[in-house]
């Protein structure tokens, strides 16, 4: 496993984005809702240094991959929303990769008649993007490597890593067949 941003490295990208969102909203209230379960550890180090009137809420998105299929349907469990009706909401995920992921979620929950939608992710991963539209902050873009640490997982672990790191494809293969 090859360390890409270290503890330090990846509170500093937080602060710098928490500041970016500060300066956007201005102290206006916000609405910000957590994708479980990867943007667990960024949301605890964000909320805290955001200084508007904040609700906090969190839904869930999964994907499931058929047995014979390559892409996999994505399933999200929107119950758990607090009410997003006229408020700004800003979505946080730990990573934007083709991007589908957040577009489905920024779709859904602009059914629910929020007054603005943005987003927010802890990483975007550079080539390999297949939608229009770009995150609204992310901290860091990378390469395209497979990483895990502060929230991303490999097959549920790795999460709780104080940094980021990129997984070797020997580490990979391994993972996949247990
Ligand atoms: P997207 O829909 O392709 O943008 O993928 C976003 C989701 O895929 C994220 O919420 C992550 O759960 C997962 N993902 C994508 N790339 C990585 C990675 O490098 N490490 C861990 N999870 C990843
Ligand atoms: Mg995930």
């Amino acid at each position: 496993m090859k360390i890409l941003l270290n503890r330090t490295q990846v509170a500093e990208g937080v602060a710098r984005m928490a500041d970016e969102i500060n300066a956007f909203y201005n102290n206006k209230p916000l609405t910000i809702i957590g994708v479980l379960t990867g943007s667990v550890v960024l949301m605890a180090d964000l909320i805290r240094v955001l200084n508007m009137p904040l609700r906090v809420g969190v839904v869930q998105a999964r994907s499931y991959r058929g047995e014979s299929t390559v892409r996999s349907e994505l399933v999200i469990a929107s119950e758990s929303l607090p009410d997003l009706k006229d408020r700004d909401v800003l979505v946080v995920d730990d990573i934007f990769d083709t991007g589908h992921t957040m577009a489905r979620l920024l779709k859904e929950m602009q059914k629910l008649g929020p007054k603005s939608l943005r987003s927010a992710v802890l990483l975007h991963k550079r080539g390999r993007q297949e939608t229009q539209e770009n995150p609204d902050h992310a901290a860091f873009e990378i390469p395209d490597q497979f990483v895990v640490g502060y929230g991303l997982d490999y097959n549920d672990f790795y999460r709780n890593l104080p940094y980021i790191a990129a997984l070797e494809a020997d580490e990979i293969a391994a993972g996949r067949s247990t």
